[in-house]
């Protein structure tokens, strides 16, 4: 696949259509490889994942399922239903990784650049599985910040969700996009 045909390949592949099998650490770390290449200002090379696979991934579904459980039997507003379809997501797919934007320690740049950049490791990373094979997903469910409490992240990081990859059991249709005409002035 030429770079056009890989941008349009790329799809969200939820969890439901990837294969149950495990993904080799060589592609995984390829994703990461390609990940830390992505533009950012000042340098600050703001992108962090954390990898979970198997045991750990297992352990994580369930303190995350039990901590949201936990909040919502003391009444905060969690949607119980996300919160079994997250656990369940992070049961079945190969590999998750959290990621986590660091934000510069001095603050020198504001923090939706450090964001756009973390952003741009992903889209590095899903385009990179695309042309691998590998179907990926960003999952931003809405109790992100009870999830980031059993991270153990150090200060100044945040969650920005999670990238489930595996190996595409079936393809999910894409929803297309709408004409880039409509989205564009020239002047
Ligand atoms: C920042 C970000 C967060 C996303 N969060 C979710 C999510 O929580 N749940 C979901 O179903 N899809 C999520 N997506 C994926 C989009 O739903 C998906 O990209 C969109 O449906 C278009 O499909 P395509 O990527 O296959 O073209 C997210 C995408 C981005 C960029």
């Amino acid at each position: 696949m030429n770079l056009n045909e890989i941008i349009k390949n790329r799809r969200a592949t939820p969890p439901k259509f990837m294969a149950k099998k495990e993904v080799d650490k060589e592609l995984i770390l390829n994703l990461l490889e390609n990940a830390n290449w992505a533009p950012n200002h000042k340098n600050t090379e703001p992108w962090r994942f954390i990898v979970f696979q198997e045991e750990s991934k297992q352990k994580l579904a369930k303190s995350a399922f039990a901590l949201l459980e936990e909040k919502y039997n003391q009444g905060e507003e969690i949607n119980m239903q996300k919160a079994v379809k997250f656990r369940d997501n992070l049961i079945h797919v190969p590999v998750a990784m959290a990621i986590v934007m660091q934000r510069d320690s001095a603050e020198r740049i504001p923090e939706w650049e450090e964001i756009a950049a973390v952003s741009m490791a992903v889209q590095n990373m899903w385009l990179t599985a695309t042309d691998l094979g590998l179907g990926a997903f960003w999952t931003t469910p809405p109790f992100l910040l009870h999830i980031q409490s059993l991270l153990e992240l150090k200060p100044k990081q945040k969650l920005l969700g999670f990238f489930f990859v595996g190996h595409i059991a079936m393809e999910y249709p894409s929803p297309g996009r709408g004409p880039v005409f409509e989205k564009v002035d020239w002047k």
